[in-house]
């Protein structure tokens, strides 16, 4: 459910019409429901806790911030209870920075360097998921000099296919992500016996936009048959991370309730007595943004039409990267019975891959018109660039009958601004 609907015919985020912003802001720009996002987080989080907390601790949800990263949502997630995933110094600064307390960050993430090793001791964060043997030794080194322990969950590649785009999956072990599936026991071994690492947590995480419980559920119950076996062998395992992942509805696909999620998670994990994270980051996010653009041209040539917006690749990534469908409405409400034929859907980048979506039955379009890129508020704004110099896509935030710019469109001024001409030029 989402608070974007028609009314008398305008598309509405909750109380604001689209052309508003558009006329305001200007295009193309993401638009976030607050009230759709703060459903989200509550419905995730009262899905857990109404079954996991009555049989052990409560959980820790740790939102994945590179979904969506924007002060002003983080701020709404905070105020909901909700920790952070930060996969960069610079994704644990924005959590700092929009009041997430660092006993709620988990840092996850191939490739950590010293430095933000260093920075995530010092803010003193709840754990490292760590990927490799390399990484567990660079972390006890770096703890070692700064005098302090660090705690660290290892991130196990459980090997199950999560069963979605070859792009977005990170749980086979071809995938560069954690440590293979039998070296755990061996790994756990190494860790307690470094000086400045504590041990205490199991971390996995499959893939993103899953849409059946069955590659869950495969995965961590392997990943409790771990728990149990290295607790066996003297480890204390206490956190158990079980990732994000949780797909939504894009186009036809139904992926599980965040009830139907939680009951699989809480038989799975039974009685073990320990504290379970998660970071889910699409399913809090996604539904709740859109992304509008206009149409400047509509070409029609010997095979097809095309409607070509003002939007490109560099501001919604996610069709040309993963060929990612999103659905795409007009802003002003198609008359009922008004004919739909297929176009394909494009932006203005240089690129051939500009292609938003291609044979779409859309109602008659002309230039000027305004269309709306439904599910866009994870994986949108955050993957945004400025290729070809087009300013970074402004962000809203919709509150009601109030809405507030919460990142300005960059100027083209500001974009050149940032490079530096070497005064021998
Ligand atoms: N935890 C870890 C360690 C992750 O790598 C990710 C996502 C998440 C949590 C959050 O997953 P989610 O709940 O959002 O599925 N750009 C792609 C998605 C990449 C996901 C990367 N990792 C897309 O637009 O589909």
């Amino acid at each position: 459910m989402d608070h974007f609907e028609y009314r008398a015919g305008r598309l509405h985020a909750e109380d604001v019409p689209l052309e508003r912003i558009a006329a305001e802001v200007g295009t193309p720009v993401y638009v976030y429901s607050r009230a759709t996002l703060t459903r989200h987080a509550r419905v995730f989080r009262d899905a857990l806790a109404g079954r996991i907390a009555p049989h052990g601790r409560a959980p820790l949800i740790c939102y994945a911030v590179k979904a969506n990263g924007n002060q002003a949502v983080l701020r709404i997630l905070a105020a909901e209870g909700y920790g952070a995933d930060v996969v960069s110094a610079g994704e644990m600064k924005r959590a700092l920075a929009a009041g997430i307390p660092a006993e709620k960050i988990v840092f996850s993430g191939v490739a950590k360097t010293d430095g933000e090793i260093r920075a995530a001791l010092e803010a003193g964060i709840l754990q490292f998921n760590v990927e490799s043997d390399a990484e567990l030794d660079a972390i006890d080194r770096v703890a070692g000099a700064m005098g302090q322990i660090a705690k660290v969950s290892l991130r196990i590649n459980p090997d199950i296919d999560a069963g979605t785009h070859a792009k977005i999956t990170t749980g086979k072990a071809d995938n560069k992500f954690g440590i293979a599936w039998d070296r755990a026991p061996d790994v756990y071994a190494h860790a307690s016996r470094l000086a400045h690492i504590e041990a205490t947590g199991i971390d996995l995480h499959i893939g993103s936009q899953l849409s059946k419980l069955e590659p869950f559920e495969a995965a961590f119950t392997r990943t409790v048959g771990l728990v149990r076996s290295l607790r066996a062998a003297g480890h204390p395992i206490r956190h158990l991370d079980l990732g994000g992942g949780l797909g939504i509805p894009y186009d036809d696909e139904t992926p599980p309730a965040p009830e139907a999620y939680a009951d699989m998670v809480a038989r799975v994990t039974g009685d073990l007595d320990l504290q379970l994270i998660f970071e889910p980051g699409r399913v809090i996010v996604g539904n709740a943004g859109l992304m509008m653009s206009r149409v400047v041209y509509v070409k029609d040539t010997a095979t097809r039409r095309f409607l070509i917006l003002d939007a490109g690749m560099n501001d919604l990534m996610r069709p040309a990267l993963y060929d990612a469908y999103h659905e795409v409405v007009a802003v002003s409400e198609p008359a009922a019975g008004a004919p739909r034929t297929p176009v394909e859907i494009v932006g203005p980048v240089c690129e051939s891959t500009d292609v938003f979506a291609r044979d779409r039955l859309m109602p008659p379009l002309d230039a000027g018109d305004l269309v709306a890129f439904r599910s866009a508020g994870a994986y949108g704004a955050t993957m945004s660039n400025t290729y070809n110099a087009r300013e970074l896509v402004p962000e809203v935030l919709v509150d009601g009958d109030r809405y507030a710019v919460i990142r300005p469109r960059q100027s083209i001024e500001d974009l050149i601004a940032m490079d530096r001409v070497p005064d021998w030029l």
